[in-house]
């Protein structure tokens, strides 16, 4: 697996950083005052599958009673490199009327999941709806689109690792990379 890297973009390392960081300030800011209508309970809801190692450093550096809401959505089947559309494939939020939600997703591409999932969340009655995401990349679909919190910005290229992937593999390089050409034909 390691042979199949092309470059490291962003080492563990300066994830956990940013990761702690993010935390420390989604921490102040759902720590009662600063709560939207003076609410004290957060929602969180990791979009599935890429966000699930982001979120689940993340919330254990959240010291808040919080709750978890799990969402699939598929954006990139199989050995796509470039988003097919966003499509819900799984709802398993409890009841989310009232309740203040924070999306985590992996990476703010299109804008294509946030813009499907956030109204979604409104309908079903949540309070309020914020998003994380841990990177955002440079195309104007990405920086057009509204989120609450980012950790990276890189480059538009075709990133894995931390969760990301690339037809379901690599989601456990503890980095965030770039794939060789020739790893990307092989595992397509
Ligand atoms: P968007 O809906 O186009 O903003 O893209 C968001 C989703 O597409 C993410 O949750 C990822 O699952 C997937 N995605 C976007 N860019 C990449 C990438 O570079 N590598 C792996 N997955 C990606
Ligand atoms: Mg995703």
């Amino acid at each position: 697996m390691q042979g199949d890297i092309e470059r490291v973009l962003i080492s563990q390392d300066r994830i956990a950083r940013r990761v702690r960081e993010l935390a420390e300030q989604i921490t102040a800011d759902h720590t009662p005052p600063r709560m939207p209508d003076g609410g004290e309970e957060i929602t969180i809801v990791p979009i599935l599958t890429g966000a699930f190692i982001f979120c689940g450093d993340l919330i254990r550096q959240i010291p808040l009673p919080i709750q978890i809401g799990l969402l699939t959505v598929s954006s990139y089947p199989g050995s796509s490199l470039r988003t097919q559309g966003s499509q819900l494939l799984g709802k398993q939020l409890g009841d989310v009327r009232g309740h203040h939600v924070l999306l985590i997703d992996d990476i703010l591409d299109s804008g294509g999941t946030i813009k499907l999932v956030v109204p979604l969340l409104k309908e079903l009655g949540a309070a309020s709806v914020k998003s994380c995401v841990l990177l955002r990349k440079d195309r104007p679909a990405a920086k057009e689109t509204v989120v609450d919190y980012v950790g990276f910005e890189i480059p538009d290229e075709f990133v894995v690792g931390y969760g990301l992937d690339y037809n379901n593999y690599y989601r456990n390089l503890p980095d965030i990379v770039t794939l060789r050409a020739e790893a990307i034909e092989r595992k397509a």
